[in-house]
């Protein structure tokens, strides 16, 4: 059977007015389709209604929005009292609570209320659509449309087909998407579909540098902001999600793709979680919300020095562009060859730590100091020590590339800095997201522009930074480490060694 909705007299009927439900409908009712609300919950829908009105008097009087636009749209919107008012709905999307038995329930029922054409969407963001779906007589026409909270304000929505959908199905939601105004992407139900299987990179790797004691979440923010052009940084994201709902995420993600390492949760979220420090919500997270003039101390007290007039630099990866920043600031350069005699020694590696680019390059580590060059960073720069590096050598690195007038931080000593080790995970997991055929490429990009707002997708991130470049990062991190989390996925392999965009297609 094919579906179609995208007649003129489709009426949609939302199910749950919380959040997410009360959002969807204005979407609906604001592109003239005719919605209907339903709760469960007494006074719920009236109260939902009227939050929306008053959501939109905000809008009327800032001039986003005539009050005959927002008229038109409270008219389209109307309340349903029982499952039965359902009857003319030619689509249902349920927004209820999270929990399978009580979803399936709902879908039976209204299975029976509905058209025998109508379709039915689920909002899940953790539940199997197909799961929902084979509680279903007629899985054929169940599918899922996620939108991003809030849904008014978020482009993006996820198109799923459960594995017994018909083919038809995805095709019509994606007509509907574009119908109210949205972005479509379509995904296979797979756990965290795409947008909130890609956010597995940014939070957790940083949860990790901050264990391992290579930077504060305060340095962390500043260098993903700074340096890599985020929006927000890890840190600040998790406090304004809450620590909660992001431990639950990952512990989800964690458990249904069976304990696969990359997504390991972080038992110094837990611990956090645990002692009540959730974030925004509770006035403590990694940022104290109750005293704004908190300041968190630099992981490391770098001591002063006077600017040196000569320095070397290895002739590696991005050493010839830091060459240039530091004569351009008056600093005279060496690059390759032997480092001349008590010099200081810069080293520019690629997912290598800065005690075995030292080692390997024959330095004296006590002299060396490694510079992040993997994004040509221009607003912030990472310098990173090894646990010999002197005092001296760690402030005049520190002076010379601050007199290039660009912010330093200072860090301790890691494969991959901080942002190399963020950004190859973020591709990383793009990648496998489209090595495990979930979305297609384009779409997979698209989602996490949209769906998390990060400044490019994993894959045109990972073609703008260059395949090789990230799969060196990756595979000096699993070397370095013997950490399966850090394998690189064929996908990013097979197209950096061929030379291509990962976004080329099989
Ligand atoms: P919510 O708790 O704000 O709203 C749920 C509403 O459903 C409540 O008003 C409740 O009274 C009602 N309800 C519960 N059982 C019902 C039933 N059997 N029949 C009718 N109404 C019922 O929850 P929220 O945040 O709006 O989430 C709803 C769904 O959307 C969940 O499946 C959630 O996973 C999903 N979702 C949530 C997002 C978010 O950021 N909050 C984002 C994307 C999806």
């Amino acid at each position: 059977m094919a579906f179609d909705l995208t007649k003129s007299d489709l009426v949609v009927a939302v199910f749950g007015a919380g959040t997410m439900g009360r959002g969807i409908a204005q979407v609906c009712a604001q592109a003239g389709i005719e919605t209907l609300l339903y709760d469960a919950r007494a006074g719920a829908v009236d109260e939902a209604i009227a939050a929306v009105g008053k959501g939109l008097d905000g809008q009327v009087a800032k001039g986003r929005m005539t009050a005959e636009a927002k008229a038109a749209l409270m008219a389209k919107l109307k309340p349903m009292a029982k499952l039965e008012d359902a009857r003319g709905a030619g689509l249902i999307i349920e927004a209820i609570v999270e929990d399978l038995a009580v979803k399936r329930d709902l879908f039976s029922k209204l299975e029976a209320i509905v058209a025998s054409d109508a379709v039915l969407a689920t909002n899940t963001s953790s539940l199997s659509v197909t799961e929902i779906a084979a509680g279903c007589a007629r899985p054929e026409r169940v599918g899922g449309l996620h939108f991003f909270n809030p849904p008014p304000v978020m482009k993006l929505v996820e198109v799923i087909a459960g594995l017994r959908s018909d083919p038809s199905l995805a095709d019509a939601l994606v007509a509907l998407t574009k119908r109210i105004a949205k972005t479509p992407i379509v995904a296979t139900d797979t756990p965290g579909f795409v947008v909130n299987h890609a956010g597995r990179a940014y939070g957790p790797e940083a949860l990790r540098i901050v264990a391992q004691g290579i930077a504060s979440p305060r340095e962390v923010d500043e260098l993903m902001k700074e340096a890599a052009g985020f929006r927000m940084g890890p840190f600040e994201l998790l406090d304004l999600i809450g620590g909660d709902v992001t431990h639950a995420v990952m512990e989800s993600m964690y458990g249904r793709y069976y304990q696969e390492p990359m997504y390991q949760p972080s038992s110094l979220l837990a611990t956090r979680v645990a002692g009540g420090m959730l974030g925004r919500k509770s006035g403590i997270g990694f940022y104290d919300y109750k005293n704004a003039n908190a300041v968190s101390p630099p992981t490391i007290t770098v001591s002063k020095q006077p600017v040196p007039t000569a320095l070397w630099i290895a002739d590696e990866d991005g050493g010839r562009e830091l060459a240039t920043a530091l004569e351009a600031a008056g600093i005279k350069t060496s690059v390759g060859g032997a480092p001349p005699k008590d010099s200081l020694c810069l080293v520019t590696p690629l997912g290598e730590d800065c005690t075995g680019a030292a080692l390997r390059l024959k330095l004296d580590p006590a002299r060396t100091v490694a510079v992040d060059m993997l994004g040509r960073f221009s607003k912030r720069y990472t310098v990173m020590k090894n646990p010999l590096t002197s005092a001296v050598a760690l402030g005049s690195a520190v002076v010379a590339l601050g007199a290039t007038g660009t912010p330093v931080t200072a860090i301790n000593d890691s494969t991959g800095f901080v942002t190399q080790r963020l950004l190859a995970m973020i591709v990383n997991i793009g990648s496998r997201i489209a090595e495990l055929r979930v979305a297609a490429p384009d779409d997979i990009d698209t989602a996490v522009e949209l769906g998390l707002n990060y400044p490019k997708g994993p894959l045109a991130l990972g073609d703008m930074l260059g395949p090789a470049r990230v799969l060196a990062v990756l595979d000096g991190m699993f070397t370095a480490t013997h950490d399966p989390k850090y394998r690189a996925m064929t996908w990013l392999r097979r197209r950096a060694v061929l030379g291509v965009s990962l976004r080329t297609p099989d």
